[in-house]
């Protein structure tokens, strides 16, 4: 009886349109690469679903990582010289809070994408290097990781947690860096 496959289970002659891409993958329509890029980084919905449920601890936590964030920037001479002469401390830091939320509220969409190439014609124009952008990025992302840590989770669901944020942190990179 257990073995009995319901006729439904595999629908033979109403085979999906595109049937690798599964639910599961979350997909913007008209963005075939981008896509790929997140099927290939295995984004599913259910890590952003999952991501959201961090919401009230990265808001709680907002300060230490931005502040942590910039302690490191300013650490470095040219990047401090770079921000005094283009912005300033306070308004990057609220910027990139409002950014980080963004990131966690999951709303991977078509103004999401839009967003991350405007930064990075910013930071272009700024004279921001690749490299200090991804020094910076391993730094945020070392303090997210320090937070999630912070709370308690069962191990599997901290893995779990981990996992979907550097997905996040990784899609930001390549969109930014593109
Ligand atoms: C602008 C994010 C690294 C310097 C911005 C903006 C965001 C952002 C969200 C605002 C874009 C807008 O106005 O629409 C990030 C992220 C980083 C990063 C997520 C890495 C994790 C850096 C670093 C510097 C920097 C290392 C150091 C020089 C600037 C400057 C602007 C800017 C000068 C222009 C701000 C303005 O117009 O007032 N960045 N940034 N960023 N960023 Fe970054």
């Amino acid at each position: 009886k257990t073995n009995e496959v319901s006729p439904d289970a595999h629908p033979k002659d109403n085979e999906p349109i595109a049937p690798i891409a599964t639910a599961a993958f979350h997909t913007l329509s008209g963005h075939d690469e981008l896509n790929e890029q997140m099927r290939m980084i295995d984004l599913t919905e259910e890590d952003l679903s999952l991501l959201r449920l961090m919401k009230p601890t990265v808001e709680r936590e907002i300060d230490y990582i931005t502040d942590q964030f910039y302690n490191t920037v300013l650490g470095v001479n040219k990047l401090e010289a770079i921000i005094l002469e283009h912005s300033s401390i306070e308004r990057l830091k609220r910027t990139l809070k409002e950014h980080i939320i963004e990131i966690i509220d999951g709303n991977v969409d078509e103004q999401y994408i839009a967003k991350r190439l405007t930064i990075a014609k910013i930071h272009k124009r700024v004279g921001l290097e690749p490299k200090w952008y991804l020094s910076a990025f391993q730094n945020l992302q070392n303090v997210f990781i320090t937070v999630v840590y912070g709370e308690v989770l069962k191990d599997n669901e901290r893995l779990k947690v981990v996992q979907t944020l550097t997905k996040l942190l990784n899609l930001e990179q390549q969109l930014v860096l593109e």
